[in-house]
């Protein structure tokens, strides 16, 4: 390799690219990550970095002129709004049957996810990654992911007293009362500061509906865990608003092209690197979408047949209940779920109880639910259109409603109470037409070894969720930070 090329290139900047850059710069490896989001370091007109959900502006979407809010419609009304285009934190990237939700920025999903941290059982890592080593993931890379991520558990009394979980009191008494089994979920947030949110001591973030476009103060993304770690190291640099296009082989690496962007989406330059080693960490979707155009364009044409496949939503839909007048579920409420009904041995559902933080009382209860469903969709080049689609169908959903309706049918009928049908359009129950946890498209030992090694192209790796087959079961970061911590552990021990 010449003086110009540079050891290893990240592509993207979520949980995988965190972990990839991390672990390479500490074994003395220097690391340039490309980032297409904005950096998310500095505050707008109003004093802070990011918007809350209930007055979105430009910050809060990827390059869309009207936000496109996961919920609908609120009692019947749309609640969309137009906004100015711009390089906002949440993608809402629509494919035919189905609208993936992404975090676009130095840090990825972490910026705007709900922040839940959950390990899944055991005993249901076997739906998980059948091909990984379970005693290895328990003992050593779930801990050390679950340690680099700040996850802690919620003081069981201060939820039982704190007005802001009101609404998760009231989806456990329910749980409870139809004999299903409830679990805290740990998260990433800072506990102590959500209490002192409650307090009226600090800035509020949970307390006031930060969620989706970002946390201002107590969410430990991963620009309070990981990336000061890679920064302090001095090995890396970070460039966002960078979009990598393409990847080919050439002599000691790959050439790799980076488009630079403005805040509101052009290219203004386009750059060329060599790298000796490429990551791809661009996500579920950014990875398969990326391998399967380069596989189809003719830059990376000895990827192999297993790219793009084995995509999946893991099993997301989400809905309402009503509640009778003496149940309210409060109007503060926490924008960080803590509270899940595991019916995944039993129904096949693990559901969340979920916050709807809109600052008044709505007697509902609202519900994520993670289901297990056989389907699995392909990504494929359309090279008429120029882009690449996506071959999930709405209609396969119906086996996630039905995993789903096994906890709150039984529930609705022990309250004697009914779904809300005001929340995602008229008169429709079910929130099917989306995901926040896409899983897949770069399959561990399809298209890749079984450490993320992809097949055809030596130096080249996946180490996002990408590689997981479709379901984590439970919410997803964990494992995929724990499983980049292993695989990038066996790359650095056996590759440099
Ligand atoms: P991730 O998507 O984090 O990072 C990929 C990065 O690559 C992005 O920053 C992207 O901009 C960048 N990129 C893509 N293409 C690129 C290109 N061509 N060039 C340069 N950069 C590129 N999970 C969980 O466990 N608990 C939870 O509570 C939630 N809640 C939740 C809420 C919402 C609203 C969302 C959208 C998601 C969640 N999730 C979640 C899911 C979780 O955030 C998600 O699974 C992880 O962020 C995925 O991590 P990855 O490392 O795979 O990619």
């Amino acid at each position: 390799a010449d003086a110009a090329t540079i050891p290893a290139l990240v592509i993207g900047t979520g949980y995988g690219g965190c972990v990839a850059a991390l672990r390479l710069a500490q074994a003395g490896v220097d690391v340039h990550m490309v980032e297409m989001g904005m950096a998310w370091d500095t505050p707008g007109s109003d004093g802070k970095v990011f918007a809350n959900t209930t007055t979105p502006d430009q910050r809060s979407f990827w390059l869309r002129t009207r936000t496109k809010q996961p919920l609908s419609n609120f009692l019947g009304f749309p609640i969309d709004k137009n906004i100015p285009k711009y390089t906002g934190i949440l993608d809402a990237e629509e494919f035919s049957g189905i609208t993936v939700y992404q975090g676009r920025g130095v840090g990825g999903g972490s910026l705007v996810n709900g922040g839940m941290a959950v390990t899944p059982r055991r005993e249901t890592f076997g739906d998980v990654l059948p091909g990984v080593n379970a005693d290895e993931m328990y003992n050593t890379y779930y801990p050390r992911a679950n340690a680099e991520l700040g996850v802690g558990m919620i003081d069981p009394a201060w939820f039982d007293s704190t007005a802001c979980y009101q609404y998760a009191r009231v989806g456990r008494k329910h749980a409870q009362r139809s004999n299903f089994p409830f679990v805290f979920v740990p998260t990433v947030y800072d506990w102590n500061y959500m209490k002192q949110e409650a307090a009226g001591t600090v800035p509020k973030s949970a307390l006031a509906g930060e969620i989706l476009y970002g946390n201002n103060y107590g969410k430990k993304s991963l620009q309070k865990t990981y990336i000061p770690k890679i920064r302090a190291t001095g090995r890396v640099t970070i460039s966002p608003l960078h979009r990598v296009s393409t990847v080919r082989p050439t002599t000691g690496g790959y050439t790799v092209t980076i488009e630079q962007l403005n805040t509101t989406g052009d290219v203004v330059a386009t750059k060329q690197v060599t790298a000796a080693k490429v990551f791809f960490a661009a996500g579920s979707v950014g990875t398969s979408k990326l391998l399967v155009k380069l596989k189809a364009t003719g830059a990376l044409p000895n990827l192999n047949g297993e790219v793009g496949k084995g995509w999946g939503d893991n099993g997301n839909v989400m809905c309402g209940r009503a509640n009778h007048m003496w149940d309210p579920t409060g109007p503060l409420q926490s924008s960080i779920p803590t509270l899940g009904i595991d019916n995944w041995a039993a129904g096949g559902a693990f559901a969340e109880v979920a916050p709807l933080p809109t600052g008044i009382e709505t007697y509902a209860s609202f519900y994520l639910s993670i289901t297990k469903t056989p389907h699995r969709a392909a990504f494929s080049w359309n090279a008429a259109a120029n882009r690449v689609d996506l071959s999930w169908q709405t209609a396969w959903k119906q086996t996630s409603i039905t995993a789903a309706k096994t906890i709150f049918d039984k529930i609705n009928s022990k309250e004697g109470t009914i779904y809300r049908t005001d929340l995602f359009g008229i008169y429709k129950i079910w929130g099917d037409h989306l995901t926040y946890h896409p899983l897949g498209g770069a399959v561990l030992n399809r298209a890749t070894d079984s450490y993320g090694r992809l097949h055809g192209y030596p130096g080249l790796y996946v180490v996002d969720g990408a590689l997981i087959p479709g379901t984590t079961v439970v919410n997803p970061f964990v494992t995929i930070t724990a499983l980049a911590e292993r695989n990038i552990e066996k790359i650095i021990a056996t590759d440099l």
